[in-house]
């Protein structure tokens, strides 16, 4: 497995002892703890990729009947640890605060795996479960999994974070190709890092246009209207950041240094959006320290801009 950087990854032998004589797919079991989105989305997509899903475990009755209509193959349970007499790979996709008490229901046998699909916590949180010759591991999809066609359509192009040893590592990878997904390692320290961008990226970015509808509203745009005229802006923004690089796509008054520009818009948004005003000094002040880093600002016109964005803090205005 090549991830996308370039580094190359040990594959091993594929997990194949498991519960029994390999399958005949050549690929492992799978066995699904937790009905859920993530739960359901992967088994559809692993199923229809040629994996074969043998078995899920899911306490509510109806999750249960939805998960067998979409993939017959597959023995319900409603407990968790039956799910581990019939597959040699087990995703625990419950949420992560469930994680490790339903790892303590659970003890694996040696060749088995358990693989989590939360993209905070690190793969040795399920230890626990794991007698000797047993491995665990993780593997978040970096998708919003809302309705379940469009979650299986997303993973295909999708980025996978896995995290696990050899051989299971390995496993992880071929797996996440398989749905047509791009598996990068992200171990142990990295994760809380790289679900934090995610969040910036995803729910971050809902928080900015959010914020830039509620400054289009001071200019008399409805919702529909700042999304139809700023849109185009920020695929542009995002093209230029891509191709050129974050710092050199920077435009805009900041790194000009127009001072009375920067101003006029503070007052503004005192007046008509003044709960946009926090996230617009906190962009601001990080473009100051892009145009200074790149040169485009001096130090000293840097210092202005900064103290400008301060004025009026401390008085009526949100903060
Ligand atoms: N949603 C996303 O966009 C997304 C993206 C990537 C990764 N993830 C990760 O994937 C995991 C699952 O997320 P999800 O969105 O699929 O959650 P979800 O839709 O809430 O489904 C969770 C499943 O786990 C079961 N469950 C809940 N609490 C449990 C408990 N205490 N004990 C045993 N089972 C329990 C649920 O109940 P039943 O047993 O009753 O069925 C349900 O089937 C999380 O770690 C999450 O961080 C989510």
């Amino acid at each position: 497995m090549d991830d996308r950087h370039g580094h190359r990854h040990d594959h091993g032998p594929t997990i194949a002892r498991g519960v029994g004589t390999p399958h005949p797919s050549g690929h492992p079991r799978i066995g699904i703890i937790g009905a859920g989105r993530v739960g359901t989305a992967l088994g559809v997509a692993l199923s229809r990729a040629g994996w074969p899903v043998v078995a899920v475990a899911s306490r509510d009755v109806a999750r249960r009947a939805n998960f067998a209509r979409l993939i017959p193959a597959a023995r319900p349970f409603s407990e968790a640890p039956a799910v581990l007499d019939e597959a040699d790979l087990v995703l625990l996709t419950v949420p992560d605060d469930a994680v490790a008490a339903v790892t303590a229901k659970l003890r694996l046998y040696g060749g088995q795996a358990l693989v989590h699909t939360s993209g905070l916590l690190p793969a040795s949180v399920l230890e626990p479960a794991l007698a000797a010759g047993a491995r665990g591991g993780a593997f978040h999809p970096l998708v919003a999994f809302a309705d379940l066609e469009r979650a299986v359509a997303s993973l295909v192009g999708a980025t996978v974070a896995v995290d696990a040893e050899p051989p299971l590592l390995g496993v992880l990878g071929e797996m996440a190709e398989a749905i047509g997904a791009q598996p990068v390692r992200i171990g142990g320290g990295g994760r809380a890092a790289y679900h934090a961008a995610a969040m910036l990226a995803a729910g971050g970015f809902v928080g900015l246009l959010h914020a830039i509808a509620e400054v289009g509203r001071g200019a008399g745009l409805d919702e529909a209207g700042s999304l139809a005229i700023y849109a185009p802006l920020i695929r542009q923004s995002l093209a230029n950041a891509e191709s050129l690089g974050i710092d050199a796509a920077l435009t805009g008054p900041v790194v000009r240094g127009d001072e009375q520009t920067i101003r006029a818009h503070l007052d503004a948004l005192r007046r008509l959006a003044p709960g946009a005003l926090r996230l617009y000094r906190a962009a601001a002040a990080r473009e100051v320290e892009i145009a200074v880093a790149r040169g485009a600002l001096d130090a000293a016109g840097g210092a202005r801009l900064q103290a400008i964005l301060l004025e009026g803090q401390g008085g009526t205005e949100p903060a």
